[in-house]
């Protein structure tokens, strides 16, 4: 069963950053699934590891995204980046010693983090935000 779909509401203005938080909606309910259907194992553990290296990657070409951009809040946005990859590793060693045993706290975690993330802090590098809160020139 799907946890988590994309909407519009998820929508950042920058193409690559969506197609990249489409694809980690798509991981994280593939592993629910997977967890749903009983599997446990190898079957979970490559999906979460997945999931773990697309997050990387992301938040890697995000990084980038925002610099190339001269996002003012960018230090602030990598200190995030690097609090949930810290947590992320941290559930991600439980569930490796396991052998693939998800708990519900996993799933919350992961749905807090796309939604309040993408929706919050996310959205503030979006081109249409940062022309709305871009200061005024003067002639
Ligand atoms: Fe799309 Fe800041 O993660």
């Amino acid at each position: 069963m799907t946890i988590m779909t994309w909407t519009p509401s998820l929508d950042v203005g920058v193409s690559k950053m969506n197609d990249e938080h489409q694809g980690l909606l798509k991981l994280m309910n593939d592993l629910h699934d997977a967890h749903q259907a009983g599997k446990r194992g190898f079957e979970v553990l490559k999906i979460l590891d997945a999931l773990g290296a697309a997050t990387v990657k992301h938040f890697a070409d995000e990084e980038v995204y925002m610099e190339s951009v001269n996002y003012p809040k960018l230090k602030t946005h990598k200190l995030i980046h690097q609090d949930l990859l810290k947590k992320f590793g941290t559930f991600s060693e439980a569930i490796h010693a396991k052998n693939g045993e998800i708990g519900d706290d996993f799933f919350t975690f992961l749905k807090l983090w796309l939604s309040a993330h993408i929706k919050g802090i996310d959205m503030e590098y979006s081109p249409s935000h940062l022309a709305q809160t871009a200061p005024k020139k003067f002639a």
